[in-house]
């Protein structure tokens, strides 16, 4: 399995405090199956972000996780991107430092509250300069659990969905993984990920929750959100052929009938 959103990089996030953590998360990453892990700080208005500054953090890490018997996962940088005004304008000129192994898909992660208007024109921005941008658990923020369509049209145009891991299993209360479920349902979700900041809290494990969405949705579904299509993302490749979303073509205001359009309704 491939994890694309893991805070696993020391010091620089509310992750990994220090270099023991992170190589004890890698360590139950790859017990766990996991066998790529990309490192993905946030980038938000708390923490400093700098690209060269992790790729020093992964190189200590893994230099010494290398020297364990039977290391085998393989690395990637990327980052867990807030959408602020300053960050969209630095990654639409300069989307390498913010991507997914500097190719072209892009975490994105919402404000709880208060989802800015102009959203879709802002990942129009990015999808016209090849950046496809992913959107990170919205299982687990309070407006999209309230009001899931918000995002049928984002996904129209060609964004992709990533649920957390833990939400499917109920670690994020009771709201989140209903929003995972219904998500699931409809086929609108594309990777799982661990979004693993510890190794208690928020532990970087896939298989538990590959293994409930492999016995309610299908082997096939488990092996597309948590094998196939990270790994596409991983390397920058288009993701395979997905399976038909449910109700993401309906139109979300269908015209009324004759007597309706002649009565139209009072508010
Ligand atoms: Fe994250």
């Amino acid at each position: 399995m491939i994890d694309i959103h893991h805070h696993l990089l020391f010091g620089l996030d509310d992750g990994a405090p220090d270099l023991d953590t992170s190589l004890a998360m890698v360590d139950m990453a790859q017990r766990d199956g996991i066998t790529h892990i990309v490192c993905t700080p946030h980038a938000n208005g708390h923490y400093v972000f700098s690209p060269e500054e992790n790729a020093a953090r992964l190189a200590e890490i893994e230099t010494q996780y290398r020297k364990c018997a039977g290391a085998s996962i393989t690395f990637g940088l990327g980052c867990d991107f807030h959408l602020s005004f300053d960050n969209i304008e630095d990654a639409l000129q300069y989307p390498t430092r913010y991507t997914l192994n500097a190719k072209n898909y892009l975490l994105v992660e919402f404000p709880d509250f208060a989802i800015p208007q102009n959203m879709a024109q802002v990942f129009y921005e990015m999808l016209l300069r090849g950046i496809t941008p992913i959107l990170t658990h919205p299982e687990r923020n309070q407006t999209l659990i309230r009001e899931p369509e918000r995002m049928k049209e984002w996904i129209r145009m060609g964004c992709r969905v990533q649920v957390t891991a833990g939400s499917v299993l109920g670690r994020f209360g009771k709201a989140a993984q209903r929003s995972a479920e219904q998500l699931l349902r409809n086929r609108w979700v594309h990777f799982l990920a661990t979004d693993a900041h510890d190794v208690i809290h928020r532990p970087p494990l896939l298989r538990a929750a590959y293994e409930i969405v492999a016995r309610t949705y299908g082997q096939e579904c488990a092996e597309c959100l948590c094998v196939t299509n990270p790994r596409a993302a991983f390397y920058g490749e288009l993701l395979p052929e997905q399976p038909e979303p449910v109700g993401l073509f309906e139109e979300e205001n269908p015209k009324r009938g004759l007597l309706g359009r002649i009565f139209p309704r009072q508010r």
